[in-house]
């Protein structure tokens, strides 16, 4: 059993937030132990689904629970180099929320369905089709290693909405900095 590394959340702006993350070569014991800390900092932050970017790791990797109850073990899903290769269905609307945001809400528009492919933490091959909520968290995680955020697809409205919040971050990130 790998052991589970600690991780901070990496808040907006965050430069790693910014990059387009590395593909997972090696199936290894740290890359285990980087996906059960992802997992834990994910239900200490009240969160669904976390990708690497999150936890200042420009890399590949992403987790999710629908549930987001930390009991619900086989609800536990990693993606490893995911590549949705399909998005279908109707175009919803859902207030997403994101952990590299706190308190910040905005309504994102996306297809219902997604099929994806990926590698799970031993390196086998995932396809997954999913739809409705999985879906959504998928394609949100999946934008994080693209470097894509909630604030690249929220609406005009949204970001006037939530402007106030959006500058205290950016205020924090720079005290924090020095
Ligand atoms: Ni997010």
């Amino acid at each position: 059993m790998a052991e589970s590394l600690e991780f901070d959340l990496t808040l907006y702006p965050s430069p790693v937030l910014r990059k387009v993350a590395s593909p997972i070569e090696a199936f290894d014991d740290e890359v285990k132990g980087i996906v059960a800390g992802m997992f834990e900092r994910m239900y200490e932050s009240s969160g669904v689904g976390l990708a690497a970017p999150q936890v200042g790791l420009k890399l590949r990797i992403l987790v999710y629970n629908e549930t987001g109850d930390p009991e619900q073990k086989d609800k536990e899903v990693v993606l490893i180099n995911p590549v949705i290769t399909s998005r279908t269905g109707d175009t919803t609307h859902y207030d997403e929320g994101c952990l590299s945001f706190p308190g910040i809400y905005a309504e994102i528009a996306r297809p219902d369905a997604c099929t994806v492919e990926a590698q799970d933490a031993d390196g086998q091959p995932v396809k997954l089709e999913l739809s409705g909520f999985e879906s959504r968290i998928v394609q949100h995680e999946h934008d994080h290693l693209e470097g894509i955020l909630l604030v690249d697809r929220m609406s005009a409205g949204d970001k006037l909405r939530n402007k106030g919040a959006l500058e205290e971050l950016v205020e924090r990130y720079k005290a924090e900095k020095g």
